[in-house]
């Protein structure tokens, strides 16, 4: 069984979420689950730090054995670092990340994932590395970072994460009975409120927190642990999302780049000279076409559609008994080759060409392929030149670029 994964995120740096993180395990820990934290910020990893754990990873042939901490299993690039500065770029941060369902050895029920602030390649890592597990976040705002709370809440609700709910950390500042709204006025019910999802609390800036970090590896109680509980009990209710956040992603992206090449057609018929295009570029058509419109990574088909040139019109083919030239072009590929925005540094205009060159569409085919191509390119260039088709086009296509 993969563990049951929740994360944990917030838009701004420093807003308590590996705080949250850990309390969120310990509570966890503390019903009788196997829990586990994954610090997900492998560039600056505070979680250690922050709670105080002084292990190293131990690492066999096949796997990467979690720092046991007060029960809990945790993986941290700082545990195995240790205090060296690093500075790994965007690729060798995915592919840590993607090691950590296969190389780590996590036997938890739940893991508590702390990402480092904002959405990103850390965060898409995450969502795929455990994907069949994911349960939602929990986001973490301040009243001072308004903007980005929302932001990261419409980042979720556009690409089907579920929001478990939102804590309001350093909500105001808390001194004896007194309280100081020192970062302006809380936001949280208001934001809750305009994306219909559940605030779990507000823990007040306190010394009392600071002590719990200094003292007791940042263990809340009382007041302060009220959101933490209120969002483990509704943690334990849940249940990973099925078909699972990609899937339903992939299904989204689909959708849309379906109605996107609807709407391509229907534009190319209405407006665009096809034939006076196939005497101009000596293109007979005829031959079917297969378009598959690929996922950024070129290893997924998002859609793939059949078409060919015939009566000076640009026909879709079902079920096609042969299929004479395929090209394979990444769905941000397709975006920039349509609308020509993307300017190389040669001072050329990206176009389906380009895209070939760059490796970012592949053409193959039984011949007559390389004259597709170029006639397709040109069919676009015409698309993006003609005022009323771009014009319904560049909105769609603008969402994939
Ligand atoms: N409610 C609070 N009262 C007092 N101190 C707090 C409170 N919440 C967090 N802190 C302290 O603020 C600092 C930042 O918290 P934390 O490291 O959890 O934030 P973060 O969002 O994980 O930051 P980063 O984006 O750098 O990873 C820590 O020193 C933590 O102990
Ligand atoms: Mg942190």
């Amino acid at each position: 069984m993969p563990p049951k994964v929740v994360i944990v995120c917030s838009g701004k740096g420093g807003v308590g979420k590996s705080l949250i993180t850990a309390n969120i395990a310990y509570r966890l820990r503390d019903m009788g689950f196997k829990a586990g934290i994954v610090d997900c910020d492998p560039t600056n990893p505070s979680l250690p730090n922050l709670i105080g754990i002084s292990g190293m990873h131990e690492t066999t042939l096949e796997r990467l054995k979690p720092v046991e901490f007060k029960g809990l299993k945790v993986v941290s690039m700082g545990l195995l670092a240790g205090g060296k500065p690093l500075c790994l770029d965007g690729l060798q941060i995915t592919s840590f990340l993607n090691d950590l369902a296969d190389y780590v050895d996590w036997d938890v029920d739940y893991l508590v994932a702390d990402l480092s602030a904002g959405i990103s390649d850390e965060y898409k890592a995450m969502v795929k590395t455990f994907a069949d597990g994911l349960l939602g976040s929990v986001i973490v705002m301040q009243p001072a970072h308004k903007v980005e709370a929302e932001r990261v809440i419409r980042l979720h609700l556009d690409n089907g994460i579920p929001i478990i709910g939102l804590i309001e950390n350093m909500s105001y500042l808390k001194v004896g009975k007194g309280q100081w709204k020192i970062f302006g006025e809380s936001s949280v019910d208001e934001l809750a409120a305009k994306y219909n999802v559940e605030v779990l609390g507000k823990i007040p800036l306190s010394m009392d927190v600071r002590k719990a970090v200094e003292l007791n590896s940042g263990y809340l109680e009382g007041e302060y642990a009220e959101p933490i509980i209120k969002a483990v009990n509704k943690i334990l209710t849940l249940k990973p999302q099925k078909p699972g956040f990609l899937a339903r992603v992939k299904a989204k992206a689909r959708e849309f780049v379906e109605a996107l090449l609807v709407e391509m057609i229907t534009s190319i018929n209405k407006e665009i000279d096809i034939k006076g295009l196939q005497s101009q570029f000596g293109y007979p058509g005829g031959r079917v076409i297969r378009l598959n419109v690929m996922s950024d990574d070129m290893e997924r088909v998002v859609v793939q559609a059949d078409f060919k040139i015939q009566d000076g019109k640009l026909l879709v083919v079902e079920n096609p008994s042969r299929v004479d030239t395929v090209i394979e072009i990444s769905t941000k590929a397709f975006a920039w080759a349509v609308l020509g925005d993307r300017v190389l540094a040669d001072g050329s205009i990206y176009d389906l060409e380009t895209a070939w060159y760059l490796g970012e569409a592949r053409v193959f085919g039984t011949g007559d392929s390389i004259r597709a191509v170029h006639f397709f390119k040109n069919v676009w260039t015409q698309l993006r030149n003609n005022q009323k088709a771009i014009e319904k086009l560049r909105p769609l296509l603008e969402r994939l670029a």
